[in-house]
């Protein structure tokens, strides 16, 4: 089972409770998230890495809602962190500081203080400057800490290329070399105990040859390492698995396991995974509500009530959401839309040239597959204050978080005297 939105009588139901039910309380746009298929994503992985035992640091930035979090940290899972606000996140949902990892290119001195302070399990570093600057502010503290060295394995991942990270060319990661120099340095940073590698090459990565390339070439570093007498405790594997959008047929968690699994045999490393679209992207579902149709000489649009600042992976990676009609209507005729946002601009598009029921004014679509990547990088664009945020589980449902105002949209601004 790929997720738990399902037709019953032609209506959409996330779990046991009607789409069209919460949207009437709620209002639109919302989004609405399955507890069910949150957790048995992570359980799925779970189940098919028991073997290792890994530690499955949940990746925030995919969906951060608390109650997601919660969800998912009281089943056993850790985060994966970016950023101070991450972190803080992290801790309000009761995660574990010793279940959390932290990776990014740019951390702050302020962010390392505050989660050294917090006391996470690891840093990934991204670089030789990085990790002299983390030297520094670890010293400042007093304290020691765990490190990783992000690896560039320089594979590429067959996806989008703005969501690839393992390519030479990217921001990403230390390559080999200099992750060697790393470790052979290790004396130049007493408050570091470099102790892990991390490698992650990209998102929405539907087939496990690239994952089997990269963690190849970062086996057989971890051999000459060794070799060296450098000991290797903690491998994060990273994230990227890829899910079903439209027709993509990706590895299972089952499958890949058995690709990777063999790799590490006989080796002892704590494996780390850091999973974000597989957990959260078929999760959630974006529920609008049309606005208008409107019919050009060129095109039938249906205008909803969500924008690309609800939703921008359309916009910036050509991405494809499945449409779900709330209610499916018996009319046989169906007609070609660009559905698309308020928002003043052509990129405010959510689906191109799409086959679906004929659509009215006030007719609910819900855009599939976006509980990865979908709120957490919503905006204010346009004045427009954020959607609201729905978990069901079972036949309860909850706002797990509201519906912006248009007081939020002016909080913390000023109109200083002086103009
Ligand atoms: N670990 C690191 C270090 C990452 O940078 C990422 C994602 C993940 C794990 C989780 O990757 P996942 O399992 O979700 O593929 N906004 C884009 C995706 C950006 C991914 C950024 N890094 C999208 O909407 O497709």
């Amino acid at each position: 089972m790929m997720h738990d939105f399902e037709y019953l009588n032609r209506e959409l139901y996330c779990e046991s409770v009607r789409v069209r039910d919460i949207a009437s309380r709620v209002g639109t746009p919302f989004y609405l998230y399955s507890y069910k298929t949150f957790t048995e994503h992570l359980m799925k992985l779970q189940k098919a890495f028991k073997l290792i035992d890994p530690l499955i640091c949940y990746s925030m930035k995919a969906n951060s809602n608390l109650a997601i979090l919660r969800s998912l940290v009281k089943k056993g899972a850790g985060l994966d962190i970016v950023s101070g606000g991450e972190l803080f996140r992290a801790r309000e949902a009761g995660c574990d500081p010793s279940k959390i990892v932290y990776a990014g290119v740019g951390k702050t001195d302020s962010e390392m203080e505050q989660a050294i302070r917090a006391g996470i399990l690891l840093f990934n570093v991204e670089s030789l400057q990085e990790l002299d600057r983390l030297e520094r502010v670890t010293a400042k503290l007093k304290r020691r800490i765990n490190v990783s060295l992000r690896i560039n394995p320089d594979v590429d991942p067959g996806t989008h290329a703005h969501i690839t990270t393992g390519k030479a060319e990217t921001k990403f990661g230390l390559d080999l070399d200099t992750a060697h120099l790393a470790f052979m340095r290790k004396d130049k940073y007493p408050h570091l105990s470099i102790c892990g590698v991390h490698v992650h090459i990209g998102s929405q990565i539907v087939k496990s040859e690239p994952f089997v390339k990269a963690f190849r070439k970062v086996l057989i570093f971890l051999t000459a390492l060794e070799r060296e007498g450098h000991r290797v405790k903690f491998l994060n594997l990273g994230g990227g698995l890829g899910i079903i959008y439209s027709d993509e047929r990706p590895q299972t968690a089952e499958q890949f396991a058995k690709q990777i699994l063999p790799l590490f045999q006989g080796r002892k490393y704590k494996v780390i995974l850091e999973p974000g679209r597989f957990i959260a992207g078929n999760s959630g579902i974006l529920v609008t509500r049309v606005i208008d149709t409107k019919q050009t000489k060129a095109k039938h649009f249906a205008i909803v009530d969500a924008g690309m600042n609800d939703l921008i992976r359309p916009a910036l990676y050509g991405s494809h959401h499945e449409i779900w009609p709330v209610r499916q209507t018996r009319a046989a005729k169906k007609v070609i839309y660009d559905v698309v946002g308020p928002i003043c601009e052509s990129g405010d598009f959510l689906a191109k040239n799409r086959k679906v029921q004929e659509l009215k004014a006030n007719d609910l679509i819900a855009f599939a597959s976006a509980g990865a990547y979908g709120f957490s990088m919503a905006s204010n664009y346009n004045a427009r204050p954020r959607a609201a945020e729905v978990l069901v589980r079972g036949s309860r449902f909850e706002v797990v978080r509201a519906r912006e105002t248009n007081q939020d949209l002016v909080r913390g601004e000023r109109i200083p005297k002086w103009v």
